[in-house]
Formats: C-alpha cells, structure tokens, sequence
C-alpha cells in the first residue's frame, strides 16, 4: 500500500499547509476519499465552537476495521499485522497476519453478539497488554459497539466511576496481566469494582495469568470458551456494520482540572482519517518498516499509534507486554533487534529512566534497524534528547517530538521526519491542518515571532473530540468557553523566532506524571477522603524521571501514630480511590494552607514552595493568614 496523501519533501509540506489553509473541506476531503467507505459523505465539515458542534464527513457511512483490515487482506494478507512480545522474555512471541488479525476480530465480534452487545451499547476493555486487547477493541468496532479501555492501572473505584458514567454493561478483562517482575489481579479488581455496578451483565475473561479468579455464574464467561462456542457455530462470518461518520467510536476517560475524569468521545470517520494521515506523515512509513510504539493501549496513544493508525496504513504494529526496566534496563534495545524495528516511538519519562541506568544495557544491541524515533506526553529536556539522538539514533534517526491530546485523538505539532526539521525540546511545526494560535490571558492573539501565550486553535480538523459523554456542557465549559471561537488546549507554549512551537507544560491544574495526566483536585479528593485529613492542597513539582512530582501539603487533626505510617495510610486511599499511577511523592503535614480573605488556596505559592523557588514567592500580604507561609517553609520536604 502506498499513501497518496504522504508529504515527501520540505516543499509538498509548506503547500499541505498552504492548501489545508485555503480550503481546508478539499483539502480533508482528498485525504479522505483515499479511504473505503460504504457511502460518501455529502458534506465534508459542518461546524461552530460555540455548542460546539463539529461534524466530519457527514452522511458518510463505513466501518473502521474493513480500513484497518479487510482492505489489505488482498495484497496484504499475509503481512504481519501485529507482532507480539511478552513480557517474559523467554515466552515466544507471536505474530498475527492481516489474515489472522480478520478471523480473530471477527470471531471475538460473534463473541460479543452471543453475549448480547449490540450496536451502540458501551464495552470496557481492562485488559493488559496482550494481543487480544487489540482485537477486543476492533471486534468492538465492527459491530458498532463503543469501546471504552481502561488501564490497567487504575483502581476499582476509579473502574467503577467510569462504568457508570458510560453506563457500560459488558466488560472483557484478563486473569491478570504480567509487568515486569508483578502480576496484576485485573479480574479480581473488576469484582471490587462490580459490588457497584449491578448493571453490568457480562464479564469476558481471557486467561493470562492463570492466577486463581472468582467466575460469577450467569455473569462471568471465559474468553476461551466463547471462542469455542463460535467455532461451533463453523466459525460465521461477521458482516462490519454500517456506521454514519460521526457515531461514537470510543470513550476515553482523561484527567481535567476540575471533578472527576471526563470520558473525551471520538468518533468514526474523522479519527479514522486524522490518525491514519498523522501517521504516515509523522513517523513518514514505509510499506514493510515495523512500528513499535511503547504507550499502553489504555491511553490514547496506544489507541491511535498502536492500534487504529498504523493497522489503517497496513503497517506491522508491535505490542510489547512488558516495561522499559525489566529483566534489565536493556529490555526495549532487546525488541528493537529482535524484530528490527525501524520506528520507535516512546516517553521522555522512559528515555530519562533508561538514561540513567547509563550505558552498559546498550552493549551488544543492534540498533541499525532504527530510522525514526518518536517521543510524546510531555515536553522532552535537551539533555534525553541529545541521548535519545546520540546513544540511539546514532545521530542518524531523526527525532519526532510529537505534541497533542486525548482531545485531538491524533498528533497535532511536531515535525515531519527527515522532510522537516527537529529542533531539541521543540515540538516545532503544525500538521496541515491544523491551525495554533497563542493568545493572552484574554484570549487577544498573539502574533508575531519570539512569543508565549495560551496554546489555542482556531479550527476544527478530523480528529478533534466531538463531545464529553452525557455530558455536552462540560466539553463547551472545558475546551470551548475560555476563549470565544477557539478551542482551548490548556497548555502554555512558546514560538521561537521561526514559527517553532514549544509546549511549556499545562496552565491549569493538571499534573503530568510519568506522561501520564493527573488532575490535582482529583488527587486532592482522594487524600480527602482518608480519615483523619482535614484539608490539601496537591501541587506539582520538577522530578528529574517523571517529569513532575505530586506534592501534597495535608493538614492532618490526630497523629495517635508516627506520620511515616499516617503517610503510608493516605498513599493507600490514594491507590484505592484513584489507583498507584496517582500516589503523591512527597506529603507534608501542615497546620494551614495559604488562602485568600475569599478562602481560596493559592496555590501559585505552594507551587513555588514545592519548586524551591522561594525567592519568587509573590506578594503574600493579602493572605488571610500570611505566617502560614513561613511555617509551611519551614517544614518543606
Ligand atoms: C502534554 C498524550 C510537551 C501536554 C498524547 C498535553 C506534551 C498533555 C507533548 C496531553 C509534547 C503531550 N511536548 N508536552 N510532545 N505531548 N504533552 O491527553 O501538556 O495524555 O496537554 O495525551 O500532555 O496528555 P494526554
């Protein structure tokens, strides 16, 4: 397969961006046209900010897997699709062609109809990261159900938030699932979460870890014997059901700065188009090069660069159980030479935690394979840039620093490998089509070159999210009501003197741990909860691996134990409510918090605390209590 629409040279990039400018329904419409569609669309854009509304390819209809499967089956079909590792590194790996990919997905699909689900209703995936989840998520699409994954790493509370909020009435999980040196009880943590959800009517498990798990009767099914019923039945066909463009796809829960985590909604044909062109043009594939992008399927990198765009492309996508540290930091060197893979796309959390182990895991890995290197989830320091460059690459890969969002289901800044240029710690310059504006505090743009502002863009592309599920005004309140017309990513961000975007990390309350988003209200009311706390307040700080720390600043009424311990217990709450990913680093106990004579927490001046950044503490006279800040420095971790 080769891509029409692929940019190969500095020239046919400024002319993308020129036209998608110009006359941008054309512009998408051509992209789009390369695609297999069961009826074209009559209207290639209807959309205002405001609602907001955005639709794509309206009145199109398709299904998403006869792109990311059926098409290649003639030319394709006995291509790897996905390659597989284990965590174990002595486990074979397996190999799935496009062919198997078909039969596995359409299988799991009459799965999924024995059991009851049906077009539209919600599926959560909390799964690890084996084949399977893949195909659970693409057997979900081609019956039209909306799948909703979960990582693994969240707790039950958090699972059963989002089961309710998408009121989803089916799960597939695992036994449990491998990571590293860990097993992790996926099944038995989906039964904590179920003592809630009375609603959902089927549990589907696939064995993993063979771990001891409660099968509920009339409830809990095993993966294996689903399957075997279908091949039974001689194995039936499954017809891809006939979606409209703008059907929901999936729910993605992400952090925010306010309540609890929202589900961001994509839908069909414009995510199916926006992933696939960002794709091909970012990582500029190759028919035949392997992609390995080291992401979790549970987040949306691992949805749009693991799953959807590459298998859209017909690409080798490879999915790697494991994690980066395990048997030995030399673990992904080891990936890459065994399946020389020609892509890898990772986290700067993971280049700076690899760095660090120095350069002894390197020894013996062929890494000539490599041609592209990719990093995304946070602003990326020269320093894991320059090793990720040098000890990687061998200064000859180029290095995408790939900028974007949950939101905008695809990426949005970063350059085009080996067509245009890389600039360390830069995500350097839009896709076409996509159009950033920087504006103030209120929302008056600022032009011109050398600048910072708030991070906008003033026009819709495919991939943007369409809605926040049930709930139409918090996506308007969140992205679309702080800057009239605009949609409002909440990230700051700096353009350089040659129109080179640099993101500086969020302005509002979120966290971004290990790539990983946190919103500190969310952490605040975890901490909360635990017996005993009386208030918090959670800030971020700089951590030299995870790029930010969570701080916690805690007023605490009795300590009848050592506070190492009360620590201990409210890093606990904090696991059972939220789930590991969201344990402060540091927790101090405080006797006030600074306020305003209005009550509200500065939190600017916490910021700065946790930031040893004492000298720029700001005017702290118009605090209600302004001793409170000398005593909190005092006590600084
Ligand atoms: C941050 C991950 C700097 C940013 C795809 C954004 C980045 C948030 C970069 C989204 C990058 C992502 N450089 N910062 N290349 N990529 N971010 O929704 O703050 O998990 O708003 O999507 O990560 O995180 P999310």
């Amino acid at each position: 397969m080769s891509y029409p629409f692929q940019i190969t040279s500095p020239e046919a990039y400024h002319q993308a961006v020129q036209k998608s400018i110009q006359d941008p329904e054309a512009f998408w419409a051509e992209i789009a046209s390369t695609f297999l569609w069961k009826k074209r669309w009559d209207k290639v854009l209807d959309w205002n900010f405001t609602e907001p509304k955005i639709e794509w390819f309206k009145g199109g209809t398709l299904n998403i897997t006869e792109n990311c499967i059926d098409r290649h089956l003639g030319q394709s079909g006995n291509k790897p699709a996905i390659i597989w590792e284990s965590n174990d590194p002595d486990e074979h790996h397996r190999v799935l062609t496009y062919r198997d990919l078909y039969n596995k997905v359409v299988q799991f699909a009459n799965v999924l109809k024995n059991n009851g689900v049906k077009k539209g209703d919600r599926v959560c995936l909390y799964m690890g990261m084996v084949p399977e989840l893949a195909i659970a998520t693409l057997a979900c699409a081609r019956i039209g159900a909306v799948h909703s994954v979960i990582f693994g790493g969240f707790s039950a509370q958090s699972i059963a938030d989002r089961l309710q909020d998408a009121q989803a009435g089916f799960i597939v999980t695992c036994d449990g699932a491998f990571r590293g040196n860990k097993e992790i009880p996926l099944k038995s943590v989906i039964d904590d979460a179920l003592v809630q959800c009375k609603f959902v009517q089927r549990v589907i498990v696939l064995t993993r870890t063979r771990t001891p798990i409660s099968m509920l009767k009339g409830r809990d099914v095993w993966w294996e014997d689903e399957i075997k019923k279908v091949e039974t039945m001689g194995n039936p066909d499954c017809p891809a059901e006939e979606m409209n463009a703008e059907d929901p796809l999936f729910i993605l829960y992400t952090s925010g700065s306010t309540g609890k985590p929202k589900g961001v909604v994509h839908t069909i044909g414009g995510y199916m188009v926006y992933t696939t062109y960002s794709f091909v043009n970012v990582f500029q594939y190759q028919p035949g090069d392997v992609h390995f992008c080291t992401a979790d399927i549970g987040w949306i990198t691992g949805h749009s660069y693991i799953v959807y765009g590459p298998l859209c492309a017909g690409a080798t996508t490879l999915i790697f159980e494991g994690v980066p540290t395990w048997p030995d930091a030399g673990r992904f060197w080891d990936v890459v030479d065994k399946f020389k893979v020609n892509i890898l796309y990772t986290a700067p959390t993971a280049i700076r935690s690899l760095m660090g182990f120095g350069n002894d895991p390197l020894i013996g890995k062929d890494l000539s394979s490599l041609k592209v290197l990719g990093s995304v989830g946070e602003p990326i320091n020269e320093e894991a840039w320059h090793w990720f460059n040098e000890k990687i690459g061998k200064k000859n890969c180029p290095i995408v620093d790939t900028w974007w969002q949950t939101e905008t289901g695809g990426i949005m800044i970063s350059n085009l490998a080996g067509i245009t240029a890389s600039k360390p710690s830069f995500a350097t310059l839009p896709l076409p089509g996509i159009q950033p504006i920087l504006v103030d505090e209120n929302g008056k743009e600022i032009e011109g070159n050398d600048v910072s502002g708030n991070l906008c863009i003033k026009f819709p592309w495919p991939g943007i999210l369409r809605t926040t599920y049930g709930d139409h005004e918090r996506c308007r309140v969140n992205y679309f009501a702080t800057y009239e017309n605009l949609y409002f990513t909440g990230d700051g961000c700096y353009r350089d003197g040659d129109g080179n975007y640099r993101i500086t990390g969020r302005v509002d309350d979120v966290l971004n741990v290990s790539g990983h988003r946190i919103g500190t209200a969310e952490v605040e009311n975890a901490i909360n909860m635990h017996a005993g706390v009386v208030e918090s307040a959670v800030v971020g700080y700089p951590h030299d691996i995870k790029g930010q720390g969570i701080y916690a600043f805690v007023i605490f009424e009795n300590t009848h134990d050592d506070e190492k311990l009360t620590k201990l217990d409210i890093i606990q709450t904090v696991s059972r409510v939220i789930g590991a990913i969201a344990k402060p680093d540091k927790i101090q106990f405080v006797t006030g918090l600074p306020k305003t004579r209005s009550g509200k927490i500065m939190r600017r001046i916490l910021r700065k605390i946790a930031e040893d950044e004492l000298g720029s503490l700001g005017d702290t006279s118009t605090l209600l209590d302004p001793d409170v800040v000398a005593d909190i420095i005092s006590g600084k971790l």
